[in-house]
């Protein structure tokens, strides 16, 4: 199991502290994969997504110990977990996904989550980039690519994801009484994985397109046009060593006392 320069930079920001019960908010198959690796009291793990529960705990290296849990929830729901507290709170990747089960909701997320944080809370996230048009080819090429991966997605009656950038983050942190401690860019550079992942992704979509009233010579094209972006990202990963583009962040923020 490879573990993300993102965790091990988050293991270096909590030293010596323990993680004791440790709250993973948006979790899947990587974020569960380093708690495995973590000396914790126990852990919790919440997903609004059947399929990731499963896909999470399929993959989950060993055992869950009795304390574990892994739960389905929506962090609409204001049961889910009340009246509990966590050592150490993972949202990874969790604001970007919102969309996709709470529409609307990103900007009451760190007041949802204030209660259950008794120490330190590690967000992860990726800075927007399918809005932003570079002016490099590679940013360009990799926008591109959202952009169509988005258009499949909206044309097959399914929403996509919505980063928010870390200065939104931080702002929304302060809003919700949390201090923030330290915040992080990480340079991304993306490889032939990505391009045909993403390419997957749409074509999946564009297979759907009929079902969803789209004419069958706009697929078409639409196939035409995955071909045309698979081409023109292998060829600026052999030019330019892989797509150097965009940045990850890691924000540390502690409620206030
Ligand atoms: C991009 S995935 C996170 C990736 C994961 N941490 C990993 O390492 O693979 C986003 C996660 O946030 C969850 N999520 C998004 N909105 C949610 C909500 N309103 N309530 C609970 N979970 C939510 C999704 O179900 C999913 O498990």
């Amino acid at each position: 199991m490879q573990i993300s320069s993102l965790f091990k930079y988050v293991e270096q920001l909590q030293g010596t502290t323990p993680w004791g019960n440790l709250l993973d908010t948006g979790t899947g198959v990587k974020s569960l994969q380093w708690i495995s690796t973590l000396k914790t009291d126990s852990w919790s793990a919440i997903t609004a997504s059947e399929a990731m529960a499963r896909s999470s705990k399929e993959s989950f290296p060993g055992t869950m110990r009795a304390q574990d849990r892994l739960i389905v929830g929506n962090w609409i729901d204001n049961e889910l977990l009340k009246g509990e507290q966590f050592d150490t709170v993972l949202v990874d990747y969790l604001v970007g996904a919102i969309d996709g089960f709470a529409p609307y909701w990103q900007d009451l997320v760190f007041e949802r989550l204030r209660p259950l944080v008794k120490g330190r809370m590690y967000i992860i996230g990726l800075e927007p980039y399918v809005p932003i048009v570079a002016q490099d080819e590679v940013g360009q090429y990799v926008g591109d690519v959202g952009r169509f991966r988005d258009s499949c997605l909206l044309m097959a009656r399914e929403r996509p994801y919505r980063e928010y950038p870390s200065d939104w983050i931080i702002r929304h942190l302060h809003r919700a009484d949390f201090n923030v401690i330290s915040g992080k860019r990480f340079p991304i550079r993306f490889g032939e994985r990505f391009v045909h992942a993403q390419m997957n992704m749409c074509k999946q979509r564009i297979a759907r397109l009929q079902h969803c009233g789209v004419q069958a010579n706009v697929a078409t094209a639409m196939l035409e046009q995955v071909n045309e972006l698979t081409e023109r990202g292998l060829k600026l990963i052999a030019k330019h060593n892989g797509l150097p583009t965009g940045n990850d962040y890691v924000i540390a923020a502690e409620p206030k006392r």
